[in-house]
């Protein structure tokens, strides 16, 4: 007993939960993520899985994109990239609810299945329904060799390393990682990405590590002492907009799982028809407004709360005034393009759930009900 209770501290690596020595990898596994595939000083985006069916995407009717939960998430977000940079279009389903509707689905269509473990029962089967369709179908794992990468017809791994913790944090992050290598190496093959916007997003892209890394220099303590005031919420709002929407769905979902404080996330201009009713000054929202992406859209929403007495946690760029001089708490993060915000934007959040969840003496590693992999429906 006392063996392995070392072994396992010694695996924690000196962080008192793998979630939190999670977090702190991002840097890191970001880096695992690009290397080898990001080669900013030849401009190029190698990735095998991409390049020998290159014609598959490029004259593909359409992608959908099959995941669960996290990743379902991560993949809203690479519905973003990819039309945004190649202008396929795409769409993103839950994978327990595709592979019982009797989709469309045909041999002009690639299918990605997005996940960490590999091994999802839902995402499984959801993909074998693609395949005998006669759909290509693609994956995107962490975990090496596992049913799903073992079934997919070409994929790419995220290389984030193994993840411990039941909530996906640095798995997160590398499947967006992933998401936009392929979104800029499909948009530069069919001509949708210019060379020199493409030179800049790749050297952007290259600088996110060191991003990550300032981000947790700088918020750690400062997100610590925000969660102290929150332990006793029973609600939560997550807002953002485009790219940051599914940011706040995975903000959201961080919190509930851990903490086991409701949360829910929403695009922010939803609010209107409907979550505004539920504004008051007991309700925590937390906002994600930086300054690249519909801003002037979010300073509105913000005021919207405001005028209700809603508590606003807003994650903002560095040097903001206008959100921040409403807001309640301010988290600053460096600036960056609108398409790697979310990477940027999920990692206090991240910070947050783990502070709530752990002021309020839950076990976050492993919470109650959860497992890291679905092998059942
Ligand atoms: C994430 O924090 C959750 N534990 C869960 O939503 C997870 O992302 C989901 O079960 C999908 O898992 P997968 O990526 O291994 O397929």
């Amino acid at each position: 007993q006392e063996l392995k209770l070392s072994l396992e501290q010694i695996e924690k690596g000196g962080y008192e939960h793998f979630m939190l020595k999670e977090i702190f990898e991002q840097p890191k596994s970001i880096h695992d993520t690009m290397r080898g595939r990001l080669l900013v000083d030849e401009g190029v985006i190698k990735m095998a899985g991409i390049w020998d069916h290159v014609e598959r995407f490029k004259n593909a009717n359409r992608i959908i994109i099959i995941a669960c939960g996290t990743s379902w998430h991560a993949g809203l977000i690479g519905e973003y990239l990819i039309e945004e940079y190649a202008r396929i279009p795409v769409e993103v389903e839950y994978a327990s609810e595709f592979r019982y509707r009797n989709p469309i689905i045909t041999d002009k269509d690639v299918v990605i299945a997005i996940s960490q473990s590999g091994e999802t029962a839902d995402t499984m089967a959801a993909l074998k329904l693609a395949k005998e369709k006669g759909a290509f179908i693609y994956g995107i794992c962490n975990v090496v060799d596992s049913s799903i990468a073992r079934i997919t017809d070409a994929g790419s791994y995220t290389h984030a390393g193994p993840e411990i913790g039941v909530a996906s944090t640095k798995a997160f992050t590398a499947q967006l990682t992933i998401l936009t290598l392929i979104a800029f190496k499909l948009g530069k093959h069919n001509g949708n990405l210019g060379n020199a916007d493409f030179m800049s997003l790749i050297a952007e892209l290259d600088a996110i590590p060191k991003k990550i890394e300032e981000v947790l220099n700088t918020t750690h303590e400062l997100v610590q002492n925000i969660a102290k005031d929150f332990v006793n919420a029973t609600n939560f709002l997550y807002l953002g907009r485009g790219y940051n929407y599914p940011a706040a769905l995975e903000g959201a979902l961080k919190l509930k799982e851990i903490s086991y404080i409701h949360a829910e996330g929403y695009p922010a201009a939803e609010m209107k028809h409907g979550p505004i009713a539920l504004i008051d000054e007991n309700m925590p929202i937390v906002i994600i407004a930086p300054k690249k992406g519909h801003y002037d859209k979010i300073v509105s929403n913000v005021q919207e709360i405001k005028a209700r007495k809603g508590k606003v946690i807003a994650v903002v760029n560095k040097g903001d005034q206008q959100v921040s001089a409403m807001a309640d708490y301010v988290i600053e993060i460096p600036e960056t393009s609108e398409c790697f915000s979310p990477i940027v934007a999920s990692v206090p959040l991240q910070l947050l759930a783990y502070y709530i969840a752990v002021y309020r003496g839950a076990n976050v590693d492993q919470p109650r009900n959860l497992a890291k992999s679905v092998t059942v429906e």
